[in-house]
């Protein structure tokens, strides 16, 4: 797998000196940074960096009490201000997630919940479907056929009526994927997609994102701690700690920037250096080592 960038200089996400706080903690220290249209941008750091924080602030769910985000969902859109806005509004603009802890509904069929998605963005409300207005029966048809060919795109083929509940856990990661998908976004954020999966699911999760981003052209920001997968398909990476961004780059700058490796080992980033220079093995990870793996998969 190659980590071809498609991206372009149009903006997707404006983030511009965001400051969170919850009573005394700071969740985000003064953020700026900016997403572009066709990156794959993985956001990574230590536990408590403020990752889901910024997700949080991206989509609605969150308002800072300081700075400015801005979004372009959709290529051709013009930007909007995200702050204040509902998180339904902010997934119309073209933005979709999925969660750190999955969110499906469990009692319902896989099919059901990809069409949830889909249904999120069509004109019939319950009214229409209770009347079975012809366009609503169109729109019923329509979406089943879109939420079965999502999710035969996302690996889960033939397994439309099984309960949600009841998929295994990388399966229902899959799933989810396919529910935001059915909301037709110009940017997907993924929040540890591959959090409680094995290393064959792994690898299939990021052939599949890679994929989504190649094929549909969808932006994707991915919060991930797993490595090997982040450097294996991020075009681009931003580390957060303690709520600041501390570093940017490409995952070849970002694994031998000592101060990203003081972050992850909880030293100094001289210490780090110096640590890196007698034990090179202590840097993230050897993308080299990555991309020999992933080509002799091949
Ligand atoms: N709703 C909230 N109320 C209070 N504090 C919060 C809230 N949301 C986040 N925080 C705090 O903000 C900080 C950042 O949390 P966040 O969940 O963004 O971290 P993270 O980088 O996603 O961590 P992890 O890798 O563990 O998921 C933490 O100290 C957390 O306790
Ligand atoms: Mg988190």
């Amino acid at each position: 797998m190659t980590a071809t960038s498609q991206a372009t200089q149009d903006v997707v996400f404006d983030v511009d000196h965001v400051t969170l706080r919850f009573g005394g903690v700071v969740s985000l220290n003064d953020v700026t940074l900016q997403m572009y249209r066709g990156e794959i941008l993985a956001v990574i750091g230590p536990n408590g960096a403020g990752k889901t924080s910024l997700f949080n602030s991206l989509t609605g769910v969150y308002t800072p009490q300081e700075g400015t985000v801005t979004v372009a969902g959709r290529a051709g859109d013009a930007p909007v201000s995200v702050i204040g806005k509902k998180t339904h509004v902010v997934n119309h603009l073209g933005v979709a997630r999925t969660f750190q802890n999955i969110r499906l509904f469990p009692a319902l069929t896989a099919l059901e919940n990809v069409k949830v998605g889909i249904e999120t963005r069509q004109k019939s409300g319950p009214i229409a479907a209770m009347l079975g207005m012809p366009w609503q029966r169109r729109e019923e048809k329509e979406s089943t056929a879109t939420a079965l060919a999502l999710l035969n795109d996302v690996g889960l083929p033939g397994r439309g009526n099984e309960l949600a509940g009841a998929l295994a856990y990388g399966e229902q990661r899959r799933l989810e994927i396919a529910r935001a998908l059915g909301t037709n976004p110009g940017v997907l954020l993924l929040d540890e997609p591959a959090a409680g999966t094995n290393p064959v699911e792994k690898r299939d999760l990021a052939e599949l994102i890679s994929r989504i981003n190649r094929e549909r052209g969808v932006s994707i920001l991915l919060i991930e701690h797993d490595m090997k997968l982040v450097m294996s398909i991020a075009h681009r990476i931003i580390v957060l700690n303690f709520g600041e961004k501390i570093a940017e780059g490409t995952p070849q700058e970002i694994q031998r920037d000592p101060v990203v490796v003081a972050a992850y080992l909880g030293t100094s980033a001289e210490d780090a250096q110096q640590q890196a220079e007698q034990a090179p093995e202590l840097t993230l990870i050897d993308t080299d080592t990555v991309q020999d793996e992933e080509q002799a998969d091949d």
